[in-house]
Protein backbone atom coordinates (compact mmCIF):
# COMPACT_ATOMS: atom_id res chain seq x y z
CA UNK A 1 0.00 0.00 0.00
CA UNK A 2 1.56 2.98 -1.04
CA UNK A 3 1.12 6.23 0.94
CA UNK A 4 -1.09 9.06 -0.53
CA UNK A 5 1.31 12.71 -0.84
CA UNK A 6 -0.55 15.49 2.02
CA UNK A 7 -2.45 18.41 -0.10
CA UNK A 8 -0.11 21.18 1.56
CA UNK A 9 1.64 23.22 -1.26
CA UNK A 10 4.83 21.24 -0.90
CA UNK A 11 3.60 17.73 -0.94
CA UNK A 12 1.52 18.82 -4.19
CA UNK A 13 4.13 19.98 -5.94
CA UNK A 14 6.67 17.30 -5.21
CA UNK A 15 4.36 14.92 -6.23
CA UNK A 16 3.65 16.83 -9.83
CA UNK A 17 7.53 17.18 -10.14
CA UNK A 18 8.21 14.26 -9.64
CA UNK A 19 5.72 12.76 -12.78
CA UNK A 20 6.81 15.44 -14.97
CA UNK A 21 8.30 14.12 -17.56
CA UNK A 22 6.00 11.73 -18.12
CA UNK A 23 3.00 13.73 -17.62
CA UNK A 24 2.10 14.45 -20.77
CA UNK A 25 2.69 10.67 -22.25
CA UNK A 26 0.10 9.84 -19.34
CA UNK A 27 -2.37 12.09 -19.57
CA UNK A 28 -2.86 11.35 -23.11
CA UNK A 29 -2.83 7.53 -22.37
CA UNK A 30 -4.79 6.98 -19.34
CA UNK A 31 -7.95 9.48 -20.83
CA UNK A 32 -7.66 7.90 -24.20
CA UNK A 33 -6.59 11.23 -25.75
CA UNK A 34 -10.19 12.68 -24.29
CA UNK A 35 -8.55 15.15 -22.52
CA UNK A 36 -7.23 16.95 -25.82
CA UNK A 37 -10.80 17.57 -26.54
CA UNK A 38 -11.80 18.85 -23.76
CA UNK A 39 -9.19 21.31 -23.30
CA UNK A 40 -10.75 22.05 -27.25
CA UNK A 41 -14.13 22.62 -25.92
CA UNK A 42 -12.61 25.31 -23.00
CA UNK A 43 -10.91 27.40 -25.71
CA UNK A 44 -14.05 26.94 -28.37
CA UNK A 45 -16.19 28.41 -25.90
CA UNK A 46 -13.93 31.02 -23.73
CA UNK A 47 -13.39 32.63 -27.38
CA UNK A 48 -16.89 33.39 -27.95
CA UNK A 49 -15.84 36.13 -25.83
CA UNK A 50 -13.24 37.48 -27.48
CA UNK A 51 -10.73 37.90 -24.24
CA UNK A 52 -7.34 39.56 -25.35
CA UNK A 53 -5.10 38.50 -22.10
CA UNK A 54 -5.52 35.20 -19.99
CA UNK A 55 -3.67 33.86 -16.65
CA UNK A 56 -4.06 30.44 -16.95
CA UNK A 57 -3.09 28.90 -13.04
CA UNK A 58 -2.14 25.35 -12.05
CA UNK A 59 -0.71 25.57 -16.11
CA UNK A 60 1.26 22.45 -15.39
CA UNK A 61 3.04 21.15 -18.60
CA UNK A 62 1.23 24.38 -20.43
CA UNK A 63 -1.34 22.84 -22.93
CA UNK A 64 -3.78 25.14 -22.23
CA UNK A 65 -1.52 28.23 -22.34
CA UNK A 66 -0.18 27.05 -25.13
CA UNK A 67 -3.58 26.87 -26.60
CA UNK A 68 -4.79 30.02 -25.85
CA UNK A 69 -0.87 31.72 -27.41
CA UNK A 70 -2.03 30.26 -30.39
CA UNK A 71 -5.55 31.96 -30.13
CA UNK A 72 -3.40 35.11 -30.28
CA UNK A 73 -3.73 35.72 -26.42
CA UNK A 74 -1.46 37.79 -24.47
CA UNK A 75 -0.47 34.92 -21.87
CA UNK A 76 0.65 34.72 -18.70
CA UNK A 77 1.12 30.91 -16.15
CA UNK A 78 1.59 30.08 -13.04
CA UNK A 79 1.88 26.83 -10.88
CA UNK A 80 3.60 25.29 -7.93
CA UNK A 81 5.72 22.43 -9.80
CA UNK A 82 8.76 24.02 -11.16
CA UNK A 83 9.66 21.00 -13.70
CA UNK A 84 6.21 20.73 -14.56
CA UNK A 85 6.86 24.45 -15.67
CA UNK A 86 10.07 23.42 -17.32
CA UNK A 87 8.73 21.25 -19.57
CA UNK A 88 5.69 23.73 -20.42
CA UNK A 89 8.91 26.26 -21.08
CA UNK A 90 10.27 23.87 -23.50
CA UNK A 91 7.52 22.80 -25.52
CA UNK A 92 6.70 26.74 -25.77
CA UNK A 93 10.50 27.36 -26.92
CA UNK A 94 10.10 24.88 -29.61
CA UNK A 95 7.31 26.84 -31.07
CA UNK A 96 8.11 30.29 -30.23
CA UNK A 97 5.18 30.56 -27.88
CA UNK A 98 6.04 33.96 -25.64
CA UNK A 99 4.47 33.06 -22.37
CA UNK A 100 5.28 33.99 -19.43
CA UNK A 101 5.68 31.14 -16.90
CA UNK A 102 6.05 31.57 -13.31
CA UNK A 103 6.34 29.90 -10.24
CA UNK A 104 3.94 30.82 -8.00
CA UNK A 105 0.54 30.00 -5.76
CA UNK A 106 -3.19 30.36 -6.71
CA UNK A 107 -3.50 31.91 -3.84
CA UNK A 108 -1.01 34.71 -3.98
CA UNK A 109 -1.42 35.46 -7.47
CA UNK A 110 1.77 37.49 -8.30
CA UNK A 111 -0.21 40.02 -10.96
CA UNK A 112 -2.11 43.49 -10.05
CA UNK A 113 -5.74 43.81 -9.79
CA UNK A 114 -7.94 43.34 -12.97
CA UNK A 115 -5.26 42.59 -14.96
CA UNK A 116 -6.86 39.79 -16.89
CA UNK A 117 -9.74 39.40 -19.63
CA UNK A 118 -9.88 35.60 -18.71
CA UNK A 119 -8.15 32.95 -16.18
CA UNK A 120 -8.22 29.18 -16.52
CA UNK A 121 -7.68 26.42 -14.49
CA UNK A 122 -7.26 23.01 -16.24
CA UNK A 123 -8.01 20.16 -13.57
CA UNK A 124 -6.24 21.99 -10.93
CA UNK A 125 -8.37 23.24 -8.39
CA UNK A 126 -9.02 20.21 -6.68
CA UNK A 127 -5.74 20.22 -5.64
CA UNK A 128 -5.42 23.68 -4.15
CA UNK A 129 -4.59 23.57 -0.93
CA UNK A 130 -6.57 26.79 0.50
CA UNK A 131 -9.15 26.53 -2.48
CA UNK A 132 -11.39 30.11 -0.97
CA UNK A 133 -8.23 32.52 -0.70
CA UNK A 134 -7.64 31.29 -4.44
CA UNK A 135 -10.82 32.14 -5.88
CA UNK A 136 -10.46 35.63 -4.22
CA UNK A 137 -7.42 35.91 -5.97
CA UNK A 138 -8.73 35.05 -8.93
CA UNK A 139 -11.31 37.46 -8.75
CA UNK A 140 -8.86 40.05 -7.97
CA UNK A 141 -6.74 39.58 -11.13
CA UNK A 142 -10.10 39.81 -13.15
CA UNK A 143 -10.76 42.63 -14.96
CA UNK A 144 -14.38 43.59 -14.55
CA UNK A 145 -16.30 41.57 -16.94
CA UNK A 146 -13.76 38.70 -17.30
CA UNK A 147 -14.22 35.25 -16.54
CA UNK A 148 -13.44 32.82 -15.16
CA UNK A 149 -13.16 29.28 -17.09
CA UNK A 150 -12.56 25.58 -14.85
CA UNK A 151 -12.13 22.13 -15.91
CA UNK A 152 -12.27 19.66 -13.43
CA UNK A 153 -12.90 16.32 -13.17
CA UNK A 154 -16.28 14.85 -11.39
CA UNK A 155 -18.28 11.36 -10.87
CA UNK A 156 -20.96 11.00 -13.72
CA UNK A 157 -24.34 10.47 -12.24
CA UNK A 158 -25.87 7.98 -14.57
CA UNK A 159 -24.82 4.42 -12.34
CA UNK A 160 -23.74 2.35 -14.73
CA UNK A 161 -21.11 4.86 -16.62
CA UNK A 162 -20.01 5.82 -13.13
CA UNK A 163 -19.51 2.32 -12.44
CA UNK A 164 -17.27 1.30 -15.45
CA UNK A 165 -15.84 4.64 -15.06
CA UNK A 166 -14.54 4.50 -11.47
CA UNK A 167 -13.24 0.92 -12.03
CA UNK A 168 -11.30 2.37 -14.93
CA UNK A 169 -9.98 5.25 -12.32
CA UNK A 170 -9.51 3.34 -9.12
CA UNK A 171 -8.05 0.13 -10.30
CA UNK A 172 -6.44 0.57 -13.88
CA UNK A 173 -5.22 4.30 -13.91
CA UNK A 174 -2.98 3.46 -10.66
CA UNK A 175 -1.74 0.44 -12.26
CA UNK A 176 -0.70 1.39 -15.37
CA UNK A 177 0.20 5.65 -14.13
CA UNK A 178 2.63 3.70 -11.62
CA UNK A 179 3.90 1.25 -14.03
CA UNK A 180 5.17 3.87 -16.51
CA UNK A 181 5.92 6.68 -13.95
CA UNK A 182 6.93 4.36 -10.92
CA UNK A 183 5.14 6.97 -8.95
CA UNK A 184 1.54 4.82 -7.89
CA UNK A 185 0.99 6.75 -5.05
CA UNK A 186 0.36 9.74 -7.95
CA UNK A 187 -2.26 7.85 -9.71
CA UNK A 188 -3.29 6.28 -6.58
CA UNK A 189 -4.07 9.91 -5.51
CA UNK A 190 -5.97 11.06 -8.35
CA UNK A 191 -9.28 9.11 -7.69
CA UNK A 192 -9.27 9.68 -4.14
CA UNK A 193 -8.74 14.10 -4.95
CA UNK A 194 -11.59 13.52 -7.65
CA UNK A 195 -13.91 12.06 -5.04
CA UNK A 196 -13.07 14.56 -1.97
CA UNK A 197 -14.11 17.64 -4.56
CA UNK A 198 -17.14 19.15 -4.54
CA UNK A 199 -18.99 18.24 -8.04
CA UNK A 200 -22.12 20.27 -10.09
CA UNK A 201 -23.91 22.42 -8.40
CA UNK A 202 -21.67 21.94 -5.27
CA UNK A 203 -18.92 23.35 -7.12
CA UNK A 204 -21.34 26.09 -9.07
CA UNK A 205 -22.35 27.55 -5.32
CA UNK A 206 -18.96 27.58 -4.18
CA UNK A 207 -18.39 29.92 -7.17
CA UNK A 208 -21.30 32.05 -6.48
CA UNK A 209 -19.99 31.79 -2.49
CA UNK A 210 -16.80 33.67 -3.52
CA UNK A 211 -18.66 36.49 -5.56
CA UNK A 212 -18.66 35.31 -9.13
CA UNK A 213 -21.92 35.87 -11.43
CA UNK A 214 -23.45 33.82 -14.32
CA UNK A 215 -22.06 30.48 -13.03
CA UNK A 216 -22.82 27.82 -15.40
CA UNK A 217 -21.51 24.23 -15.74
CA UNK A 218 -21.40 22.12 -18.76
CA UNK A 219 -20.98 18.26 -17.91
CA UNK A 220 -18.42 16.77 -20.44
CA UNK A 221 -18.52 12.95 -21.64
CA UNK A 222 -21.18 11.82 -19.56
CA UNK A 223 -19.76 13.35 -16.09
CA UNK A 224 -15.96 12.42 -16.35
CA UNK A 225 -15.37 16.34 -16.53
CA UNK A 226 -16.96 19.77 -16.26
CA UNK A 227 -16.22 22.70 -17.57
CA UNK A 228 -17.35 25.80 -14.78
CA UNK A 229 -17.50 29.47 -15.94
CA UNK A 230 -18.52 32.31 -13.99
CA UNK A 231 -17.75 35.98 -14.51
CA UNK A 232 -16.55 39.01 -12.40
CA UNK A 233 -19.37 41.51 -12.67
CA UNK A 234 -19.78 43.62 -9.60
C1 LIG B 1 -3.25 17.78 -13.04
S1 LIG B 1 -2.11 19.09 -13.30
C2 LIG B 1 -2.92 20.02 -14.56
C3 LIG B 1 -1.98 20.72 -15.49
C4 LIG B 1 -2.60 21.40 -16.70
N1 LIG B 1 -3.43 22.52 -16.33
C5 LIG B 1 -3.37 20.45 -17.57
O1 LIG B 1 -4.50 20.76 -17.96
O2 LIG B 1 -2.82 19.38 -17.91
C6 LIG B 1 -2.38 20.05 -11.86
C7 LIG B 1 -1.36 21.17 -11.65
O3 LIG B 1 -1.82 22.01 -10.58
C8 LIG B 1 -0.68 22.53 -9.93
N2 LIG B 1 -1.08 23.10 -8.64
C9 LIG B 1 -1.55 22.44 -7.56
N3 LIG B 1 -1.81 23.31 -6.56
C10 LIG B 1 -1.50 24.54 -7.03
C11 LIG B 1 -1.58 25.86 -6.47
N4 LIG B 1 -1.99 26.05 -5.21
N5 LIG B 1 -1.20 26.90 -7.24
C12 LIG B 1 -0.76 26.70 -8.52
N6 LIG B 1 -0.66 25.49 -9.09
C13 LIG B 1 -1.04 24.42 -8.36
C14 LIG B 1 0.23 21.32 -9.85
O4 LIG B 1 1.56 21.66 -9.58
C15 LIG B 1 0.02 20.68 -11.24
O5 LIG B 1 0.98 21.11 -12.17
Amino acid sequence: MTALPDKSKSGISAMFNSIAKNYDFLNHLLSLGIDKKWRKILIRHIMKREPKTALDIACGTGDISIALWKKGLKVSAIDIAEKMIDVAREKSGKIGAKIKFICASADSVPFEDCSFDLVTIGFGIRNFDIRGESLLEIRRVLKQGGELAILEFATPKNRLWRWIFKSYFTKVVPIIGGIISKKRYAYSYLPVSVDSFPQYEEFASELEHFGFKDVQFITLSGGVAILYTGKKID
